[in-house]
C-alpha cells in the first residue's frame, strides 16, 4: 500500500518489487484514462467468470454472492460518477478488482483467479466492439432503407451521369442512389462477416497458456453471448486481428461515405444546384452573409482521414509482435474507439442528410441537356442502321462539333444537318436524341431505365 493508504500497483501486482514505480512510468503505463468506457464489458466479463468459478467450486456460494453484488455496486458507482478513478492501479481491470476488496473484502481477492488481464482485456474489447458494430448494422439499415425509398420516388428522375466528371449519359437520381444503396449493402456485410470472428471468446486463456483449474470455457463463452471459446490460448490474448478487419472495414464503409460527400459537395453547390440540404445542417459564414455551406459532408469526407490512419495505426501496432501477450496491445485502443465513434457519427451524419436532402428536379434535367448526354444513343442508333460503330462514333463526334458551333443540343438539329453527316439518319432519330428515350433504352438488368429501376427498387427492399 502507499502512503496514503490508497490502493495502487504493488497491492495488485507488487510483491516482487523492492521500490514503488516511478511517477513518471506509472503515468506512462497507465490506460485507465481510456479503458475505463470498457467499465460495462469488464464487469460483464467479471461475472460469468465469477458464475463459471462457483460453478466448478472454486468460490463457495456466499464468495460469489459477494462479487456479484459489489460489482453492481460499482457499476452503480460509475454510472453515478461517483467511482474513483485512480492512474496508480494502472487500468480499467485492477481500479474494479480494487474496488471490489474494498467493498467485499476477502472473495474479491479471488476473483482473479484461473484469469489474467490478458484474457480479461481480449474479452472486454472484443464484447465492446460487437456492441459498436451491431450499432453500424443498424445504422446501415436505416440508411439502405432511406436509400431505397428515395430511389423508388426518383426512379425516373433525370439527371446527367459522369465520367471523369464530364457529362456522360443520362441516368436517374433513384439509379444514382441504387449505386449508393450497393456499397452500403456491401459495408454492412463487412460487418456482419467481421462479427463472426469478433465475436469468439478469449476467456480461460488466463495470460498466455491457460489455467491449472477445471475451468469451463464453454459456460463463459455462452454467457457472454459468444459463438464458441477461441482455440488457442496464445493467439487468443495477443492477436488484434478482430480489430483490424473492424477497422478496415470501417475505412472502406468511411471511403464510401466520404464519396458520397464530395458529391454532395459539388450537388450544393449554386453552380450545380442539384440537392438542397436543410439549414440545419449546414452552417453560415462569418464574413459573407450570402453563404450556406455543407460543413457536414465535408466533416464526414475528412474524418474519412481518421479512420484510415487509425487502421494504419492498428496494423504498425501488430507488425512486430512476437507470441503472446505484449504491453503494445494497450494501445489498440484508442485507435479502435476512434475508428468505431467516428463511423457511428458519421453513419448518424448521412442517415440524417439523406433523409432530408430535396433534389432539384429542374436543375438535374438541364444540366442533363446541355452536355451531349445522348451522343451515345445516337452513335448505337447509326449501328442498328447498318453502320460500324467506329464509324457511327466520328459521324456523331462531327455532329457534336457542329452543334456546339450552332449553339444548339443535338435535338435541335435539322435533320438535312444530320443526313449530310450520315445518310443513314431519318426523321425517327429524334426519339432517341431525348433523355427518356436514353433512359428507356437501358431497360436491362442493373440499367438505369426508369422501369429497371423500380425492378431494382424491388429486388433491394427484399435484400435489406
Ligand atoms: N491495460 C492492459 C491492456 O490494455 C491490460 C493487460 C495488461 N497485462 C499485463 N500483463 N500488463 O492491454
Amino acid at each position: 500500500m502507499s502512503q496514503n493508504n490508497a490502493p495502487d500497483q504493488s497491492s495488485m501486482w507488487g510483491g516482487r518489487f523492492a521500490e514503488p514505480t516511478d511517477a513518471f512510468v506509472a503515468r506512462f503505463t497507465a490506460s485507465v484514462d481510456f479503458d475505463k468506457r470498457l467499465y460495462h464489458y469488464d464487469i460483464l466479463g467479471s461475472i460469468a467468470h465469477a458464475d463459471m468459478l462457483r460453478d466448478i467450486g472454486v468460490l463457495e456460494a456466499a464468495e460469489h454472492r459477494a462479487i456479484v453484488s459489489g460489482l453492481a455496486s460499482i457499476r452503480g458507482e460509475i454510472e453515478r460518477g461517483g467511482f474513483v478513478w485512480r492512474e496508480a492501479l494502472e487500468d480499467v481491470h485492477m481500479n474494479i478488482e480494487a474496488r471490489l476488496t474494498e467493498l467485499v473484502g476477502e472473495a474479491g481477492k479471488k476473483l482473479h483467479t484461473a484469469r489474467s488481464r490478458n484474457d480479461q482485456v481480449a474479452t472486454d474489447v472484443r464484447l465492446w466492439l460487437r456492441d459498436r458494430i451491431d450499432a453500424a448494422d443498424r445504422q446501415l439499415s436505416t440508411i439502405l432503407t432511406c436509400l431505397v425509398d428515395s430511389a423508388s420516388e426518383h426512379a425516373d428522375t433525370v439527371m446527367p451521369g459522369y465520367t471523369h466528371l464530364q457529362t456522360a449519359q443520362p441516368v436517374t437520381f433513384g439509379h444514382h442512389l441504387l449505386a449508393w444503396f450497393e456499397m452500403a449493402w456491401r459495408d454492412r456485410d463487412r460487418f456482419r462477416d467481421c462479427r463472426r470472428r469478433v465475436n469468439v471468446s478469449p476467456l480461460g486463456s488466463a495470460a498466455l497458456a491457460g489455467t491449472t483449474f477445471p475451468i469451463d470455457r464453454a459456460a463463459t463463452a455462452s454467457a457472454l453471448g459468444f459463438d464458441q471459446p477461441a482455440a488457442n490460448s496464445l493467439d487468443a490474448v495477443s492477436d488484434r486481428d478482430f480489430a483490424l478487419e473492424f477497422c478496415s472495414a470501417a475505412s472502406v464503409a468511411m471511403v464510401h461515405l466520404s464519396r458520397w460527400c464530395e458529391e454532395l459537395v459539388l450537388w450544393t453547390s449554386p453552380q450545380w444546384a442539384f440537392v438542397t440540404l436543410p439549414d440545419a445542417y449546414c452552417t453560415g459564414s462569418s464574413i459573407m452573409p450570402q453563404k450556406k455551406n455543407p460543413d457536414v459532408p465535408e466533416l464526414v469526407r475528412g474524418k474519412t482521414g481518421r479512420v484510415v490512419g487509425d487502421l494504419n495505426a492498428l496494423l504498425v501496432l501488430m507488425k512486430g509482435q512476437p507470441l503472446a501477450y505484449n504491453r503494445d496491445n494497450q494501445e489498440d485502443k484508442l485507435p479502435l474507439f476512434d475508428a468505431a465513434d467516428t463511423l457511428l457519427d458519421c453513419l448518424q451524419a448521412m442517415q440524417g442528410i439523406i433523409a432530408a436532402m430535396r433534389p432539384n428536379r429542374a436543375a438535374m434535367r438541364s444540366a442533363a441537356q446541355a452536355g451531349f448526354a445522348t451522343a451515345t444513343d445516337l452513335a448505337d442508333y447509326l449501328v442498328v442502321k447498318g453502320v460500324p460503330f467506329r464509324d457511327a462514333h466520328d459521324s456523331v463526334g462531327r455532329a457534336v462539333a457542329l452543334a456546339i458551333d450552332k449553339g444548339i443540343g443535338l435535338a435541335e438539329m435539322e435533320l438535312a444537318d444530320l443526313q449530310a453527316l450520315s445518310p443513314r439518319i431519318e426523321a425517327d432519330v429524334y426519339a432517341v436524341l431525348t433523355l427518356e428515350g436514353s433512359l428507356a433504352a437501358r431497360s436491362h438488368l442493373g440499367g438505369t431505365a426508369p422501369g429497371a429501376v423500380r425492378a431494382a427498387v424491388e429486388a433491394a427492399r427484399r435484400r435489406i
